[in-house]
């Protein structure tokens, strides 16, 4: 569904939402407590009245952002169910929480249905503002929609159609278009660079790997220290030779590439909204299959740093191809670096979809992050980094091996990575939230661009 904002209009409404902080002065009060239905409204739900052939929607201006943006899902939810085309909004709530509604509005609308041929259901919904700056407002939101929507439309396309060269090919244009510089190595810059964890996840792929940079500048000092972002883009995952068995969803895994989708999108917000850091972004990028030249069980690969990887399950490549980018990015001397992965399906058996797994080497980096998530309703919970969760990790003929013991493997994958940095580093698992199999308030089902909004509040007060 499409959302078109309105100053005002002259048209006469059929739907009329009003989010007030209280009603007993106004016309509804009557009408709530003969139908007895004051007490949802303290709560904070969406109350629905029909007065004069108007349906009103009702609600108590809502006190934390992440409760306007859910009210807003809410309201385009009740809207949507009718076939509603326009409705006009009365609020007396201040203009960063009608920022947040209006946001949950638009998250919920979005549809990824550029494959559907039937375009009859295509509609438009008009939100009449009659007493707002709405150009203001639009502006605002604008930047953070386009990078929210560009990662889920990244996350929702399928390999046939999305697959390393039309990604980059892709990213590329987005640069372009938004002022961000890019840079695509190719196979042979990779194999100079000796990422062999890269080139060992693409030894089974008909398709050649790719390493983007994409590096937004502050404008001033060039030369200051950057935030380096790293993507996990994994455009594919069938496990390699430890083939995904058909319980684990396989056809979900062209969402394994969300990490370098979100990086993305973060750059798209940042450049749209003319916020000026020094930020690169690295995105390894592969799929991951079998075939005859596939790496195997045992493999032992020389990594980008020199250091040696047992392979004892292909299906733990994002670790790979991620411990390539997180030594490359030393290079930059990053004032931290932040990964971005969906990286095990232990994250998703611990948290579900509600929170994204975070791990840090520094508390300072991982309460900022805490802090940006609470802020946009993202959550980010925490698991530790305990020396002893190394221990299985140990390799008897390498210096790591890929695979730690069943138990506890979000954060085995969280020690592999520890290994490869040195530097102040955070990495934040989202196999559970990147991708949803049903929609959650303001997110839908599919790719859910989860983290833009938290990076960005992270990188603005930076
Ligand atoms: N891409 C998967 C992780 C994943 C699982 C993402 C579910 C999203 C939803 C990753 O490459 C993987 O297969 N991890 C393995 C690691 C294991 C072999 C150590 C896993 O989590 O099972
Ligand atoms: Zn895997
Ligand atoms: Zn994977």
């Amino acid at each position: 569904m499409h959302i078109k904002i309105v100053q005002s209009s002259e048209r006469s409404v059929e739907v009329s939402v009003h989010i007030m902080k209280d009603f007993t002065a106004s016309d509804f009060s009557l009408s709530l407590s003969a139908r007895g239905l004051e007490s949802k409204l303290e709560k904070g739900e969406l109350v629905e009245i029909y007065s004069a052939s108007i349906l009103h929607l009702l609600a108590r201006g809502p006190q934390s952002g992440e409760a306007c943006r859910n009210l807003g899902a809410s309201i385009l939810h009740s809207l949507r169910e009718r076939g509603f085309e326009q409705c006009s909004f009365h609020t007396d709530c201040p203009a960063d929480e009608l920022k947040d509604i209006i946001f949950g509005i638009y998250s919920s609308a979005y549809t990824f249905d550029k494959y559907k041929t039937d375009k009859r259901f295509e509609s438009t919904l008009e939100l009449i503002l009659p007493d707002v700056d709405t150009s203001s407002l639009e502006a605002e939101l604008s930047s953070v929609l386009q990078g929210v929507f560009t990662t889920r439309d990244l996350v929702n396309e399928p390999y046939n159609k999305l697959d390393v060269s039309t990604f980059c090919a892709l990213v590329s244009q987005y640069g372009d278009e938004y002022g961000f510089s890019t840079e695509v190595l190719g196979k042979d810059q990779i194999e100079s660079l000796k990422m062999g964890g890269l080139l060992g996840v693409n030894k089974g792929s008909v398709n050649p790997p790719a390493f983007m940079i994409l590096t937004l500048e502050d404008g001033s000092k060039k030369d200051s220290a950057p935030i380096v972002l790293v993507g996990k883009g994994v455009m594919f995952d069938t496990g390699g030779l430890n083939i995904k068995t058909p319980w684990k969803h396989m056809y979900d895994m062209k969402s394994d590439m969300g990490g370098a989708a979100t990086v993305v999108g973060t750059f798209i917000a940042l450049a749209k909204a003319g916020i000026r850091r020094r930020v690169i972004g690295l995105l390894p990028l592969t799929d991951n299959r079998p075939g005859g030249e596939a790496m195997t069980p045992g493999d032992i690969l020389t990594m980008h740093n020199g250091k040696t990887v047992e392979v004892l399950n292909t299906d733990a490549e994002g670790r790979l191809i991620l411990a390539d980018a997180l030594s490359f990015a030393k290079k930059y001397n990053p004032k931290c670096v932040i990964d971005l992965a969906t990286l095990t399906g232990s994250a998703v058996m611990t948290f579900g979809h509600i929170a994204s797994a975070v791990m840090s080497n520094d508390t300072a980096l991982l309460s900022a992050i805490k802090l940006a998530g609470a802020t946009t309703g993202e959550n980010v919970a925490e698991l530790p980094l305990w020396e002893e969760y190394g221990e299985a990790l140990k390799s008897e003929i390498a210096d790591i091996k890929n695979l730690g013991e069943p138990e506890a493997g979000a954060i085995s994958a969280g020690k592999f990575l520890e290994f490869f940095t040195d530097y102040p580093w955070l990495h934040i698992d989202i196999a559970g939230t990147a991708y949803l199999p049903k929609p959650r308030a303001y997110r839908p089902s599919g790719g859910t661009g989860e983290m833009v909004r938290t990076l960005l509040e992270f990188i603005k007060d930076e």
